[in-house]
Formats: C-alpha cells, sequence, structure tokens
C-alpha cells in the first residue's frame, strides 16, 4: 500500500544544539525520511548550529555518519543521501554570546520571507536566551516558528520562566512544544479508535471500565545522560509530559474538531480534573524507585547510583501512581501508571480493562471469564489488541476461551512506520499546533506534579531499590493489588 504524502512548503530549519545527540539520533534522520519520500521539496535548508567550529563539509560528514548509524540500509541509496546532504549548512553559535548570529542572519536573509523553523534541541535554561538572540538580531520574519523540546522547566515556577521569555518573542500560535509520544503511530491510532468508531464510546466511562493502566517501560538504563537524569528522575523526564498526554487523550471528551485549540480544550481539563497528591496520600498513590545492580539482555549491568558516580542520590528512576479523575466520566475509575528504566522489557502500553460481566450462565465447567481488556500497544510491535472471551473450538462442551482480536499495523498495511519526529517536523512546517503542547497545558501538568514532589521531598525517604531486569520495587505490584487488580502482563 502506498502512503499519501503531502508535500510541505520549502523551509529553513535551524537546529541548536546542531551537534547534539537529538539531532543525530532523531532529527537527521527523521528529515532525511521525509525528503526521501518527497515531502520535503524545493531548495529547502537545513542549518545546524552549536558552538563547535566547524565547516559545512564537516557538518555534512557528521550528519553522513548520523544517518548511517541510523537509517536502516536499506533506505540509504547513495544519490538520496547525497541530495539530502547538500541541504546542510553550518553555522557556529554561540548562544550566550554574539558570535555566529550575523551570519546566521545573513544565510537566513538570503531568502527572507521563507518559513523558518528554530530547533531548540538545548536544555530549558537556554530556551529564552537563544529566543531573546533571535529576536535582537532580527531573525524571526511572519514565518518563524520555534520548536522547543521538553522539559519546559522543572516545576511551574521555572516552566513560567522559560515560557514568559519564549513568549515575549513568539506568539503562543508560533511555540511548538513538542512531545514526541504524541506523534507516535499508535497514539495517534487512538484518537482514530475512539472517534472514528461508534462502538467505544457508549461504553468510554466509568460504568462500564474498570480502570486504565498505562505503562511506559524501558529495559535501558540512563546511558549517557545520568548528569541530566538526577536532576529529573522519571516524574518529571516521563510522567509530567508523555503519560499525562497519554492519560489525557484516552480520557478527554471529543473533542468538536480535530483543531489544535478544540483539541487541547479537552485535555486540559482531563489535567484540571486530576485528583490532588499531596503529603497527606502521597504514600497511598505513589510508588518511587532507583536501579540497583542486576541483569539486562546484554549481561550484568550496574546500579544506578554506580553509574552516576554519586552515593545517595535520591532521584527515581521509577515511579508508578494511581491517578483518579474528579469528573462525571470517570469517578470511580483508577488510572494506573507506571514508568521506569532498566526493567524486565521495553513496552509501552495502555490497557483499558473493562468491568466483568455482570452475571455468568456457564457452569464452573466452562472455566474463568476474563474480562475484556483493549490494548493499545505503543512499541515495540505497534498495535491494538481486544481480548474477548469465545467458546473453545470443536468438541468438547462449553469451554471458553479468552482470544485477542490482533491488529499489527506495520503488517496489516505493509508500510513503514514513521519515526514519531517525522510527523511532528512536518507538522511545525505545516503549522499545525494539535500534536503539541499549549502553555497551560503544560502549566496544568506541573500544577498536578509539584505537589508529589513536595511531598515525596518532605517525606525525605529514599525511593525503593529494584533490582535491574524486573519490574520495578514490590511496592509498586502492592499499589495495584491492594485494590484487587494486577499489571497487565506483556502478551497477555
Ligand atoms: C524521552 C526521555 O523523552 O523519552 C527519555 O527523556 C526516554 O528518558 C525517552 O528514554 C523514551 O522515548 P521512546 O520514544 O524511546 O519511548
Amino acid at each position: 500500500m502506498v502512503s499519501r504524502i503531502i508535500s510541505v512548503d520549502t523551509f529553513d530549519f535551524v537546529a541548536f544544539g546542531g551537534t547534539g545527540d537529538l539531532v543525530r539520533r532523531k532529527l537527521l534522520p527523521a528529515l532525511y525520511h521525509r525528503d526521501r519520500d518527497k515531502q520535503i521539496e524545493g531548495p529547502t535548508r537545513i542549518i545546524g548550529t552549536a558552538r563547535a567550529t566547524m565547516t559545512d563539509a564537516e557538518y555534512r560528514a557528521f550528519a553522513r555518519d548520523a544517518i548511517e548509524a541510523h537509517v536502516p540500509e536499506k533506505e540509504r541509496e547513495p544519490e538520496t543521501v547525497e541530495a539530502f546532504l547538500r541541504r546542510l549548512h553550518y553555522v557556529r553559535i554561540d548562544a550566550l554570546g554574539d558570535a555566529g548570529w550575523a551570519e546566521l542572519g545573513r544565510l537566513l536573509g538570503e531568502v527572507e520571507d521563507r518559513i523558518r523553523v528554530y530547533y531548540l534541541a538545548v536544555g530549558p535554561d537556554l530556551f529564552g536566551t537563544i529566543c531573546a538572540k533571535l529576536g535582537e538580531y532580527g531573525l524571526v520574519n511572519e514565518q518563524a516558528r520555534v520548536v522547543v523540546e521538553k522539559p519546559v522547566g522543572k516545576d511551574l515556577e521555572s516552566a513560567n520562566r522559560v515560557n514568559d521569555a519564549v513568549g515575549a518573542v513568539f506568539e503562543e500560535r508560533r511555540i511548538f512544544r513538542i512531545d514526541h509520544y504524541l506523534g507516535k503511530e499508535t497514539v495517534q491510532n487512538l484518537m482514530a479508535l475512539r472517534f472514528a468508531n461508534a462502538l467505544f464510546e457508549p461504553i468510554w466511562n466509568s460504568a462500564h471500565i474498570d480502570h486504565v493502566q498505562i505503562t511506559v517501560a524501558e529495559s535501558l538504563g540512563v546511558e549517557g545522560r545520568a548528569g541530566y537524569y538526577d536532576t529529573a528522575g522519571a516524574l518529571r523526564d516521563m510522567v509530567q509530559n508523555h503519560i499525562l498526554q497519554l492519560l489525557c487523550l484516552v480520557a478527554m471528551e471529543p473533542p468538536a474538531a480535530l483543531d489544535a485549540d478544540s483539541v487541547r480544550d479537552e485535555k486540559l481539563k482531563v489535567l484540571k480534573a486530576l485528583l490532588p497528591i499531596t503529603e497527606a496520600n502521597a504514600s497511598t498513590f505513589t510508588v518511587r524507585g532507583q536501579y540497583d545492580a542486576g541483569a539486562s539482555a546484554s549481561g550484568p549491568v550496574p546500579s544506578y547510583l554506580e553509574e552516576l558516580e554519586k552515593p545517595g542520590s535520591p532521584t527515581e528512576t521509577f515511579v508508578a501512581l494511581k491517578a483518579e479523575l474528579c469528573n462525571w466520566r470517570w469517578a470511580g475509575t483508577p488510572f494506573y501508571l507506571r514508568t521506569g528504566k532498566r526493567l524486565a522489557q521495553r513496552c509501552s502500553e495502555i490497557v483499558v480493562s473493562f468491568r466483568a460481566i455482570p452475571h455468568s450462565i456457564f457452569d464452573g465447567s466452562a472455566g474463568r471469564i476474563v474480562r475484556n481488556e483493549l490494548v493499545i500497544r505503543l512499541q515495540p510491535n505497534e498495535g491494538v489488541r481486544l481480548h474477548l472471551m469465545i467458546k473453545d473450538p470443536g468438541p468438547g462442551g462449553m469451554r471458553l476461551r479468552r482470544v485477542p482480536l490482533d491488529m499489527s499495523f506495520a503488517e496489516a498495511f505493509g508500510v513503514r512506520n514513521p519515526d514519531a519526529y517525522e510527523r511532528l517536523v512536518m507538522d511545525v512546517v505545516r503549522g499545525n499546533q494539535t500534536l503539541f503542547m499549549r502553555r497551560d497545558e503544560v502549566e496544568a501538568a506541573w500544577r498536578w506534579i509539584d505537589p508529589i514532589l513536595d511531598a515525596w521531598k518532605s517525606g525525605g525517604e529514599q525511593p525503593k531499590s529494584y533490582r535491574s531486569g524486573t519490574w520495578g520495587p514490590s511496592a509498586a505490584i502492592a499499589l495495584i493489588e491492594r485494590d484487587g487488580r494486577t499489571w497487565h502482563e506483556d502478551g497477555a
């Protein structure tokens, strides 16, 4: 099947942090793929900027290396790669000083009215400074827009500072706060599933749904990012953004339309309906953990503290939460959230567990009737499975069996699943903010997260340790089992 590609207008893409990990692993491969599929046309340019001194040729060599490392060989035709590399330029810029800005201005000024995407792949402490310089040097034309990576701040107060600084130069409609989870194929499909089918909506509420689980499990540790990670932790790194955004998409009311504000208005209402978790209830509703040494698929692995080389760090690498929504649709249906590093396997999924049947007409010999479940699998093996009870085929009387109605998208449609960044970067060029966070959403998320952080801090406890390669501390299992439920097992 051929997917439909709608080409975008010619643009200039300026990557701050142009030699960093995100540009190398995600942005250059994403832009390459869009170029290869002819979605990028005309004389579009990609301009890397960073503090290092580099020529255009050296930057192209860096990009070639990135593509070789992160694009499968069968998708790297030599002439396509060369044509892509010709789009690249490099300007040395000191974000804190004045070096390079005028040169960037000259390069961009060659085509004054072209769309300009400023992608800030740097820490949030530089967002304001870079935006101020863009303003000062007159680089914000009518078509300019800025993309900021998460985390936007580390609490509500710092997020406000960052948002004020960016907002002083760019109007809200030109600010794209990226959360790459919103660009994932299956997350998009969640919207289709809920709002393009009549089947689910009537039962999408607490009368029919017992509970929801959202798991984002990673098997890797903090890798080379321990410095950043130790100042963040799992709650800020994953829950404040990715997991709360997923929760919003599951729980929101049907928006009137798919435009950015209609969708974001509904997500905001969900965030505002979250029951606050404070010192009084944090020990009931939250569990935090930190990985100890253990085993991964590739052999023994050290503990978080050994990797960090910092004894006694209280940063959590795992968190499990029970979230409750105080509104008519969801009162009585808890949302169990968990995420962590160095867990048993990489697996991200949303499990919607329906209520049990009210009465069984089958006798004991039929077997146990298991609740229906809708499993929306983000990665790996993207797809949706609806678990139903059926009669075991063939003779042998009425025996019941649980089977999944399975949809593995890549297989079913025979298309390559684009990386989230491919979709999101093209949305920025098109000026479509639907999949980006509005300022008030980021604030509402911090308003829920901050009291949890405060409660942990004042409790003064260390996170519970868990062995690498397991599913986190046993307290996380107790968190859900106390309510007579269990975490969904992978593949179940
Ligand atoms: C990032 C986090 O936003 O998401 C990382 O900062 C995490 O810590 C990553 O590893 C997970 O993304 P994905 O797409 O690999 O699930």
